[in-house]
């Protein structure tokens, strides 16, 4: 592969990478929409036709036959090639491309990452896509175009549908592939006639006509398909889920890594008088709902019982598709690690404000003490106001309605008990606080918030961010302080129960320290090497997020299993956390596991922030606000686990989100340096 793609023409590209191109909507960094068989026929159908191009194979009518064996040094045709090359018997062009259809999706994976290493296309956080505009390319008559890839192979495809010019053999399997795809009405306004052309083009290349035969094939049994090609998914045993040992003590994660140690990947748990649940878990699993989740699950439909409570819809977590990229988009800047490295004088100020309480020899219940400090600074941040008087009442509103909305754990009038009624007011409160300080006048001068960021795409794009959304968004961001907080309590809870390391984070944090406050751009990876890894490892052992739901709107294979459209699906994104497989020993709290030589966090298998569209936007923010406030209470005191006998046996409150058990405490033990009044 050339190291600089100046003067690359599309000719130097498969027909697999031509065909992604062609699917990839530029607008909204999204693929067409299609639906996963036929994409799967297309996108093999190119592989045997670049094979066949580069004389390979020849097919005719009832056979494919190999030409040369010799492989081309793609990595995406030779596996295939390999394939063909030793098989015994002769087949058809429709038998391989149903034989390879169920491995399509590691070609998709190996073509978009040669596109991204061509600097093709571009890949952003969230799994979206874009197309670099660059003239990297020439055109067929020598010049030199402004145009993206993808525009580029358009316009000749386009040339080809629209006029009578004798197509070249490339753009004739290009056309039929993305015609398999059905996806040409999205692309361009077709007439009758394009569409005659369309069909007359499809009809001239055998390869082209052998992948429309094995979808309509497909298309026409279900049921063979079915059987042919999938396993059936297992379903667990009440027995083996109650028993698990690891229920008892909350760890959800390591429930699920037994589960599927014992019935595979994917597995169905039914509960009396409940919907069937999917499960999906592992490193596998993980890898095709990042990559491929967006095409075939929606968020929508699990999230708009708990949304309609703040009379909102298509807030960012339940949006899909092109409106869920420009959301993304618009909003990422106010969750970004910038925003906040650029106010870290602020953060310190309130971080130290809110230790000034602390008296050495009291003892305080974790998770409030830990999300009330990340609320002292995420409400000032977010929406310029106090909030730590209505905070406890904030969370166990929203934690009550995730319990009987999304979870389904309690009946839904646990939500409209009086005690939640009083609590669900405290919504009214904090937007009557945050408006009566968002006004113009009062904003000017002030470091941006993420309110301003809400509230001028609402003004810009009242369609996108309706009014009526913007309670659950402003709301929301507080609730960012139960997940931050919740994670900061099993970091503080790693520290103090393991001195070696509280030493080691404290040695980086008074390195920080020593000559004042550090700015963001002191906060680089040599500096906090160590708490770093130690974060890393917190993350990995006491993932908050422990699965997400999601609802099937196409049909998929996952691992040769069938997940029909309509099922819901949980992900358990972090049951490989505790997979011996991807992380060895995986009850050992081992911060060596992100050394260079080991990384086994970039496996597929470590997913604290989720998978795919929706992968946490502030995963970047969190890092350095959780690292900066472990720092600093290293810095200023030690503590210590009470009751001593939790230092090594903690349990776990798994509903809704992951959180240390109630019962744990922190005594604070030693103040080593005073605090500013
Ligand atoms: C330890 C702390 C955190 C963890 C473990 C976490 C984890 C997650 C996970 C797993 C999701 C995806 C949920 C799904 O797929 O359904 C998510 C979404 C999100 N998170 Fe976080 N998060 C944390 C803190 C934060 C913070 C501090 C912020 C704000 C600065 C934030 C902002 C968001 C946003 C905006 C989304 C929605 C993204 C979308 O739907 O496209 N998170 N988070």
């Amino acid at each position: 592969m050339p190291d600089s793609v100046e003067g690359l023409t599309t000719q130097s590209l498969s027909l697999p990478e031509e065909l992604i191109l062609m699917l990839l909507n530029e607008e909204t960094g999204y693929f067409y929409q299609v639906h996963g068989w036929e994409l799967n026929c297309a996108v093999v159908g190119s592989v045997l036709a670049e094979l066949s191009l580069l004389s390979r194979i020849d097919t005719d009518l009832d056979s494919l036959i190999l030409v040369d064996r010799t492989e081309t040094g793609n990595p995406t045709l030779d596996p295939v090639l390999e394939e063909i090359a030793n098989e015994p018997e002769q087949r058809n062009a429709q038998y391989w491309i149903e034989r390879f259809a169920i491995q399509a999706e590691s070609i998709i994976d190996l073509t978009l990452d040669r596109l991204v290493d061509l600097k093709i296309l571009s890949h952003h956080d969230g799994d979206f896509w874009t197309l670099a505009p660059t003239n990297w390319f020439t055109d067929l008559h020598g010049n030199d175009r402004q145009d993206t890839a993808g525009q580029f192979i358009k316009t000749r495809i386009s040339e080809c549908i629209f006029t009578d010019t004798i197509p070249d053999p490339r753009d004739i399997i290009v056309v039929c592939l993305v015609n398999t795809c059905d996806v040409f009405r999205f692309i361009f306004e077709l007439d009758d006639e394009a569409e005659r052309r369309i069909e007359l083009i499809c009809k001239m290349d055998l390869i082209g006509r052998s992948i429309a035969d094995a979808v309509e094939h497909t298309i026409a049994s279900p049921m063979l398909r079915h059987s042919a090609l999938t396993k059936p998914i297992q379903r667990v045993s009440l027995r083996d889920l109650l028993f698990n040992p690891h229920l008892r003590n909350g760890n959800i994660p390591a429930v699920f890594a037994d589960l599927a140690k014992k019935y595979g990947p994917v597995f169905e748990v039914r509960v009396p008088f409940g919907r069937p649940m999917i499960f999906l878990a592992g490193p596998e699993t993980n890898r095709w709902v990042h990559r491929h989740g967006r095409m075939h699950l929606n968020a929508g439909n699990y999230f708009a019982d708990f949304e309609k409570i703040y009379g909102a819809h298509g807030v960012m977590p339940s949006l899909d598709g092109a409106d869920h990229f420009r959301l993304r988009k618009a909003m990422g800047p106010a969750y970004s690690r910038g925003r906040l490295a650029g106010q870290l004088d602020h953060v310190y100020d309130y971080v130290r404000k809110y230790m000034a309480d602390w008296k050495v020899g009291e003892t305080y219940q974790a998770t409030r003490l830990c999300r009330r400090m990340v609320n002292a600074q995420l409400s000032p941040l977010f929406i310029s106001v106090d909030s730590q008087d209505i905070i406890d009442d904030l969370m166990a509103f929203k934690e009550r309605a995730l319990i009987t909305h999304i979870i389904k754990a309690l009946p839904k009038f646990m939500l409209n008990t009086p005690g939640m009624k009083r609590r669900a007011k405290t919504v009214d409160t904090l937007l009557e606080r945050v408006q009566s300080v968002h006004t113009p006048a009062q904003r000017v001068g002030c470091p941006r918030n993420l309110t301003d960021d809400w509230l001028s795409l609402h003004a810009s794009d009242p369609q996108l961010v309706p009014e009526a959304n913007l309670r659950f968004a402003l709301s929301a961001a507080l609730v960012a302080s139960v997940y931050l907080g919740d994670a900061l309590s099993f970091a503080v809870y790693a520290m103090a129960s393991q001195p070696e390391h509280y030493e080691k984070i404290r040695a980086e944090a008074d390195a920080l320290f020593e000559n004042g406050d550090p700015d963001g751009e002191d906060f680089t990876p040599s500096a906090i090497e160590f708490t770093h890894r130690f974060l890393t490892e917190c993350l990995r052992m006491y993932p908050i997020v422990p699965m997400s739901m999601r609802d099937v709107m196409n049909t998929f294979v996952v691992e040769g299993y069938e997940i029909p459209v309509g099922s819901r699906v949980y992900i358990a994104q972090t049951a490989s956390h505790y997979m011996e497989d991807v992380f060895p020993d995986p009850f050992s709290f081992d911060v060596d596991r992100y050394l260079p030589a080991r990384s086994e966090h970039r496996d597929p298998g470590y997913a604290p922030y989720g998978l795919g569209t929706h992968t946490c936007l502030g995963n970047r923010w969190m890092d350095l606000q959780l690292a900066v406030n472990l720092l600093m209470i290293a810095h200023h005191f030690t503590l210590e686990v009470s009751p001593a006998s939790y230092a090594d046996s903690l349990s776990f409150s798994p509903l809704p989100s992951m959180k240390p058990s109630k019962k744990l405490k922190f005594r604070i033990a030693e103040q080593k340096r005073g605090l500013p009044v």
